[in-house]
């Protein structure tokens, strides 16, 4: 697991990231860590997903990876500084919502986590980016719901009503603000009135391709590199089913 790339969630969520990573890195190897006893984070205390969190990146960091990717809205919103911060030897990177580019397009519907929802540094940053289109709206349940695995049809319920009252037609786009829901874009958009749906992870793997182009750690030797998985809960189903569904 030395010098490879970490990529980093509590659930199933980061695949939709790791996924474009491989693509754009393909003679990379990399390991994908689920902290899936403890998903979904975004409906716990903050103290509680820190410790969780801490752990599982002293976990990773013992594997000495090149590069971390923390593929998780929740903890980058939440920690991404402390962790920076905490082990300054370490390269973190971290998936930012799309506020930016959809913002260009008038009002964004950002769809989050309920910690992300809460989070300064993470309301800030839709401030900065988005000049005030970025309408902030939590799902609490969403993450949890995907985890599990639910048909198309109890997600789309439950996106409509939790979004009861809020008048889509005020909104050019709408903002995939936690790496879960773009597993099931599809839902998202048929839920939404097909309001155009964006998502950071793309963009992600393209910053990280390029950094690690420039700090000359990416591997030369051009041999298809390896995908492994390292999940704290290994006992799921749901979760080899959405692994199987990418063809890594
Ligand atoms: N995939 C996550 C995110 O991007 C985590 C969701 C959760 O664990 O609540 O926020």
């Amino acid at each position: 697991m030395k010098g490879c790339i970490a990529v980093f969630d509590s659930g199933v969520g980061g695949l939709s990231v790791l996924k474009p990573l491989t693509q754009l890195l393909p003679f990379e190897d990399f390991v994908y860590f689920a902290d899936n006893l403890h998903v979904p984070y975004g409906d716990k205390p903050v103290e509680e997903v820190k410790n969780y969190l801490f752990r599982s990146i002293e976990k990773i960091l013992a594997c000495q990876p090149k590069a971390v990717v923390i593929a998780c809205n929740t903890a980058t919103s939440l920690f991404i500084d402390e962790l920076r911060k905490t082990y300054p030897d370490a390269l973190f990177f971290g998936v930012q919502p799309a506020v930016k580019p959809a913002a260009k397009f008038g009002n964004c519907l950002t769809l989050v986590t309920a910690a992300t929802s809460k989070n300064k540094n993470f309301l800030a940053l839709c401030d900065k980016y988005a000049n005030g289109y970025a309408f902030v709206y939590p799902l609490p349940d969403a993450a949890r719901l995907i985890e599990n695995n639910v048909s198309d049809e109890e997600l789309e319920k439950y996106i409509k009503d939790a979004l009861e009252g809020v008048i889509l037609s005020n909104f050019s786009t709408a903002v995939l603000g936690c790496t879960h829901y773009s597993l099931r874009k599809k839902v998202f958009e048929k839920a939404l009135g097909n309001l155009p749906v964006m998502d950071g992870n793309v963009s992600l793997a393209k910053y990280v391709k390029k950094r690690l182009t420039e700090l000359k750690l990416t591997n030369n030797a051009k041999l298809k590199g390896s995908v492994s998985f390292v999940l704290s809960n290994p006992e799921t189903k749901e979760f080899l089913k959405y692994i199987s569904l990418f063809n890594f």
